[in-house]
């Protein structure tokens, strides 16, 4: 198997082939979506509120995250691994960033690192990509930014467009080469997507970008709860774990598990 590169991606978008990305925090999802071909995985500070058990992907650490890359990317052979740049640790500097990818390159085992920002970001981006890390950025809505934007909500409705826009030649300029769109309206990651010759990765934000992202929990239903309208659920994990589990908790108040065949 040859690992999923960033021209590759490029290449994909230049034929008009869409592509795939997941989460990814831990050693098995990692197995299992590489084997089914996923381009992209993850490792996103989103594992602060769909593993550490927080409310929201603020409070996740380098230190945390780490651990976390490091077991993706030791159970991946084909997919292209992407650290995700926690708050706080990229944005004081370039240099603060260059810092922080690195370790997410030599201690995470790394291929490329995500960062959340247009315009502003430029000088870090600059300098990861003339640094040799490869930069994914993320735009449209940032969920690190949620304070400062004001909550959840689409971003590039009406005049706001621009901005989005903005956004995404700036990064492209910078170096990146991809960047998420996330919660921009469908037309407007279109444009963005014709415009730029770096991929375009959508999540909220349409059919017309060049790859989609989900949030595995989100996807294949283990997170409870509701759930965004950009999320379409391809399977129960809730429910079959819960089944399983109330089975196993049955069959032990029972005497019927252990069986003679689980006994030496
Ligand atoms: O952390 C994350 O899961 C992300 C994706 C949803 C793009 O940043
Ligand atoms: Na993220």
């Amino acid at each position: 198997v040859r690992r999923v590169r960033t021209q590759h991606l490029r290449e994909l978008k230049q034929r008009g082939e869409r592509f795939a990305m997941l989460t990814a925090y831990d050693m098995y999802t990692a197995e299992v979506f590489d084997e089914a071909g996923i381009e992209v995985l993850l490792v996103g500070d989103s594992a602060s509120n769909n593993v550490l058990g927080n409310e929201t992907s603020l409070p996740i650490t380098v230190d945390e995250l780490l651990p976390l890359t490091r077991a993706v990317s030791r159970s991946t052979r084909r997919s292209l691994v992407v650290g995700d740049l926690p708050f706080g640790s990229y944005q004081r500097s370039a240099e603060q960033a260059y810092d922080t990818a690195v370790r997410f390159m030599k201690e995470g085992g790394a291929h490329a690192v995500k960062l959340e920002g247009g315009v502003e970001m430029a000088p870090q981006i600059e300098l990861l990509a003339r640094g040799g890390v490869p930069v994914m950025a993320h735009i449209g809505f940032t969920p690190q930014s949620e304070h400062a934007l004001g909550g959840y909500r689409v971003q590039g409705r009406g005049e706001t467009a621009d901005r989005v826009l903005a956004d995404a030649r700036a990064v492209e300029a910078a170096g990146a080469f991809a960047v998420v769109m996330e919660m921009v309206p469908g037309d407007v990651a279109a444009q963005v997507t014709a415009e730029l010759s770096i991929p375009t990765i959508g999540i909220g934000a349409g059919a017309g970008c060049d790859g989609q992202v989900l949030v595995w929990q989100d996807a294949f239903g283990l997170r409870g709860g509701r759930m965004a309208r950009f999320v379409k659920q391809y399977a129960d994990l809730r429910g079959v774990l819960s089944e399983a589990a109330r089975s196993y908790a049955d069959e032990v108040r029972s005497g019927a598990f252990p069986a003679a065949e689980h006994t030496f």
